[in-house]
């Protein structure tokens, strides 16, 4: 029998009125991998917190090692081997990967000499405990995500984590760097080591979790053994309802039109190069490639973000310069960006000025005021729509959890009425509910003759969703796919450039 290392007991929270969590209780035996599930807003990333310390439960009690806190502080969690990696790891960016290995121990030691070679000794062990070479003198801020992910793990373990729990581990990671970090923690488990994450990869939890704890809505819904819950009854008990993938299929009759986008040999040294596609109203283009194939580097250039060396754009059949991000929003170009937490949002504004930043211009009165009650209209409107879960739209960006911040970023696009509208990655973080509520989204703008050109890692996206898909290798497109001739098998496979 194992025996359990953490029980959080009936904890309820709320913010200024908002009920995060209510009378949820989890426990995690020692070695054990559970992985803590929920649409966004949930309640996850406040109950991780609450397990750190960083945030004090309103009711509720947590027992860590049979030791019961009333009230528990960050250091006391630390203590007792609980050991948190964020998003964005906490490492210190410019300093060595050796150096941020041995710190702790360095500083404890009272030295006033730093003993270098112990710092290499402490590091390389560290390393080696979890199977992985990574080199000690790298600067952290140089290391693939992965990597840092990795030494993140090893300083968790330096520090006696007896529980390591992960915020999302996997959004920024290709297939072969899952796979390695799943070998590392199925590691620590041997070790008796207890292991809580958070995931929208459905495919990921049942791969590696052995538990499951289903949040909604704040409330603990489900607790079990993974084999208990199969796909469709994980979603209902997520969602609290049946959520359908269906597949998008354009009317007839648009591909005479003329395309909207045409893209001539364009290229970019060291980026992409000889890119041509046409992208016609209507449509959904899917743009598929592994990590560093030059996707987001070739739609950087769309915006008139990183001029192209040599090529054509043409809008309309009309060829165009685009020299800045106003010249593309001006010709009609959206853009929703990979990463929701540094690009695109203002994270200290309301969500409503967050919505309406880019459009506010629409809605002078003829006297050149705002007129509020178009604006408040439009902010509802987007707010509705997009579900996004929030008390009012005052309240700042950052009041949001990580899911609805995406839909924040993907309503002020959408408000601003793009023509084209380039999406990278438009569903990263957001649950399998809202992820098909997305979709409907993106498919109305298409049937509205809105052109789409769709980046995505997510293959089952880009097959419902696209007529047809681009492969982009080494900055090249490679392959053309139409939708339906093509199976997520073999897509995946030529991706990894397995076939
Ligand atoms: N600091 C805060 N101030 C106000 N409200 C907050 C704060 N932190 C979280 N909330 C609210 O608490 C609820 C739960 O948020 P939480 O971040 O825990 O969700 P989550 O399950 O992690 O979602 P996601 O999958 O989107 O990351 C949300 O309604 C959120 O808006
Ligand atoms: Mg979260």
């Amino acid at each position: 029998m194992s025996r359990p290392f953490l029980e959080v007991r009936n904890v309820s929270k709320s913010f200024a009125g908002v009920r995060a969590l209510e009378n949820v209780s989890l426990t995690i035996n020692q070695g054990e991998i559970r992985c803590l599930v929920g649409e966004n807003g949930s309640g996850k990333s406040t109950l991780i917190k609450i397990i750190a310390g960083v945030y004090a439960p309103d009711h509720g009690d947590i027992i860590i090692g049979g030791k019961l806190f009333k009230r528990l502080h960050p250091i006391d969690s630390i203590r007792e081997g609980i050991q948190i990696i964020y998003q964005d790891f906490s490492l210190f960016p410019n300093l060595t990967v050796a150096e941020n290995l041995a710190l702790n121990h360095e500083m404890s030691q009272r030295r006033r000499f730093v003993d270098w070679r112990g710092v290499n000794q402490i590091a390389r062990e560290a390393l080696a405990r979890i199977g992985v070479e990574i080199p000690l003198n790298a600067r952290v801020e140089e290391l693939p995500v992965a990597d840092k992910q990795l030494v993140a793990i090893s300083r968790a373990l330096l520090q006696h984590a007896r529980l390591i729990i992960m915020d999302e581990p996997t959004t920024a990671l290709t297939r072969r760097e899952v796979d390695a970090l799943f070998r590392v923690i199925k590691g620590l488990q041997q070790k008796g080591i207890s292991i809580l994450f958070v995931s929208h990869k459905l495919n990921e939890v049942y791969e590696i979790a052995e538990k499951i704890t289903i949040l909604r809505n704040g409330k603990n819904v489900a607790d079990g053994d993974t084999s208990e819950f199969d796909r469709a009854k994980l979603i209902y008990h997520m969602t609290g309802r049946q959520v359908e993938q269906s597949r998008y299929e354009r009317e007839a009759g648009g591909d005479q039109a003329r395309p909207l986008l045409k893209v001539e040999n364009l290229s970019r040294r060291g980026e992409y190069s000889d890119v041509s596609f046409e992208l016609y109203p209507g449509e959904i283009l899917g743009l598929v490639g592994l990590l560093g194939a030059g996707r987001t580097e070739l739609a950087m250039s769309l915006l008139g973000l990183r001029p192209p060396d040599s090529g054509r754009i043409y809008i309309d059949g009309k060829p165009i310069k685009i020299r800045s991000f106003e010249q593309a929003v001006k010709q009609g170009i959206g853009y929703v960006p990979e990463d929701r937490l540094t690009q695109g949002l203002f994270l200290q504004q309301s969500i409503g000025r967050n919505i309406v930043v880019g459009t506010i211009d629409r809605y002078l009165n003829r006297f050149g005021l705002i007129d509020s009650r178009k604006v408040n209209g439009q902010i509802s409107k987007w707010v509705r729509d997009l579900s996004i879960v929030t008390p009012s739209p005052l309240l700042p960006v950052q009041s949001l959890s990580g899911g609805n911040q995406q839909r924040v970023v993907l309503a002020k696009w959408l408000a601003s009425n793009p023509r084209i509208l380039v999406l990278n990655g438009p569903t990263v973080g957001v649950d399998v509910g809202s992820k098909a509520e997305i979709h409907r989204i993106i498919r109305e703008l298409a049937r509205q003759g809105v052109g789409v050109l769709l980046i995505s890692d997510d293959i089952p996206e880009v097959l419902n969703n696209c007529s047809r898909i681009l492969l982009m290798r080494k900055g090249r497109i490679v392959e053309e796919f139409t939708a339906g001739m093509v199976s997520e098998n073999e897509l995946v496979n030529k991706l990894s450039g397995a076939a």
